[in-house]
């Protein structure tokens, strides 16, 4: 599920240049995540990306965290590519590929400390509800790979995907909400206002953040 989309010549040119340094390929076993970053260090996972910009903050701001991006769209994965370079962030790998199958196959089991799902797409139309991301099998996945006391944000401009979100985590068990059953979070002061979050403010939408921990 590799979408090309629109790239600049700048972007084709990170891509051909930095992804063998900075990108991972995918993998269908458990890779070595210290042998990848060249160190031991907590890792985040952040799904769907975009252009990278709450990554290159993230990446920026926690120096001693190994961070992962998965994204599909080649565009925004040049676009962050160019950030990793001139921003020297040589502890961020980057994978094109979907973030189910990564976290299913790719990554160990409680190799996790963070899983970030910003702005997941909302498929707002009732008949397109069963193509969003927080689902059971999504559920699965994190729980699998995130270990005991790791974090799940979750954020969305979209109220009903926040409700949908909410209803699914609360219902599992093994996560537990750090702001009281059934409640929303204020968004954390670290968590940079990302494009998407944005354009839903410019459209009147409120944000909902939502963290979790592995129980
Ligand atoms: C609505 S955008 C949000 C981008 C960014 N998080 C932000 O807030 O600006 C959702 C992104 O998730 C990516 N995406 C959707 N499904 C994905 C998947 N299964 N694995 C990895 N990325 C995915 C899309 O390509 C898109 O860039």
């Amino acid at each position: 599920m590799v979408r090309n989309g629109r790239t600049t010549a700048a972007q084709t040119d990170a891509l051909e240049r930095l992804l063998p340094r900075f990108g991972l390929p995918y993998s269908d076993d458990p890779i070595d995540l210290a042998a990848s970053f060249g160190r031991q260090a907590p890792t985040w996972l952040e799904i769907g990306f975009g252009n990278g910009d709450v990554l290159l903050n993230m990446a920026s701001t926690h120096p001693d965290v190994n961070i992962i991006g998965a994204e599909v769209h080649e565009s925004g994965i040049g676009h962050a590519l160019i950030g990793i370079e001139s921003n020297e962030l040589s502890h961020v790998r980057l994978i094109q590929h979907d973030a189910m199958e990564i976290m299913e196959n790719m990554l160990a089991p409680g190799s996790l400390d963070k899983v970030l799902l910003l702005f997941p797409d909302p498929w707002h139309k009732k008949r397109h509800h069963k193509r969003r991301i927080v689902q059971s099998d999504f559920l699965n996945a994190v729980a699998r790979t995130l270990k005991t006391g790791g974090m799940l944000h979750c954020a969305t401009d979209w109220a009903e995907y926040g409700e949908w979100m909410i209803e699914k985590l609360e219902q599992d068990e093994r996560f537990s909400n750090t702001a009281g059953a059934g409640l929303a979070s204020a968004r954390p002061q670290w968590r940079p206002v990302t494009r998407f979050e944005r354009r839903g403010h410019r459209l009147g939408h409120s944000v909902t953040d939502l963290l979790y921990t592995r129980r």
